[in-house]
């Protein structure tokens, strides 16, 4: 791992590891008789399978044929690895729908089955998104300048719709650290729009600890 080089997946597979990480503990630990919780435990999966499958196509779209432009065929593995995951997604989906719909008395074994199906989904993520860090990482930087990888990212993100943007940045601000968030929108505030600057510090503020939004703001003000 090159430290100092800019690493395209950094911000974006933490906010995705938390996402993962959490929609599965959540569900695992669902009161399955309360029609409230399931209902939000529900959303948030359903949510995450959502965030997933549009991840993978951002890298489809803006990452790999960059790999691919300087050595054809070294996204190979990467391109079949999503489609194998695009699998899961709908078989993930299925399952969720199943438990919306399912008698209560059903309910915990769709769960379970739910929960471990997705378990494995999520491991399968963690291993894959280092492979990414590790190994297209390596590809970017033998053929990219950091400002070149940069301008990939920012083709990436203009691609996103405002709602989509909202919310990747969510759970990319609450899983990165304050000084990646110091950063990351004091480089907002110079290069961003003024309302999508403001767009993303009201994100931050309704979704960080009060603790940690109260050191950002006053790091943002000196
Ligand atoms: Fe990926």
């Amino acid at each position: 791992m090159n430290a100092q080089r800019y690493d395209i997946y950094s911000l974006i597979h933490k906010g995705l590891r938390s996402c993962l990480t959490e929609a599965l503990i959540n569900l695992g630990r669902v009161d399955l008789s309360s029609e409230a919780e399931l209902g939000t435990v529900l959303v948030q999966v359903g949510d995450l399978l959502e965030i997933c499958r549009g991840h993978l196509h951002h890298e489809n779209t803006f990452i790999h044929p960059a790999m691919e432009a300087c050595e054809p065929g070294v996204a190979a593995g990467m391109y079949s690895h999503h489609d194998q995951h695009v699998v899961m997604i709908g078989q993930l989906q299925s399952l969720l729908a199943q438990l919306q719909q399912c008698a209560a008395e059903a309910r915990p074994q769709v769960a379970a089955q739910l929960y471990r199906k997705l378990a494995v989904f999520v491991a399968d993520n963690l291993a894959h998104m280092h492979e990414e860090e590790t190994d297209n990482n390596a590809v970017l930087w033998r053929h990219y300048s950091d400002e070149e990888i940069h301008a990939i990212e920012q083709r990436l993100v203009q691609s996103l719709s405002p709602g989509d943007n909202a919310r990747y940045m969510r759970w990319m601000l609450t899983a990165m650290n304050h000084q990646e968030r110091e950063t990351l929108l004091t480089a907002m505030r110079e290069q961003a729009p003024a309302p999508v600057y403001e767009g993303v510090l009201s994100l931050a503020r309704s979704n960080l600890p009060l603790p940690e939004w109260d050191k950002l703001e006053l790091a943002l003000a000196c």
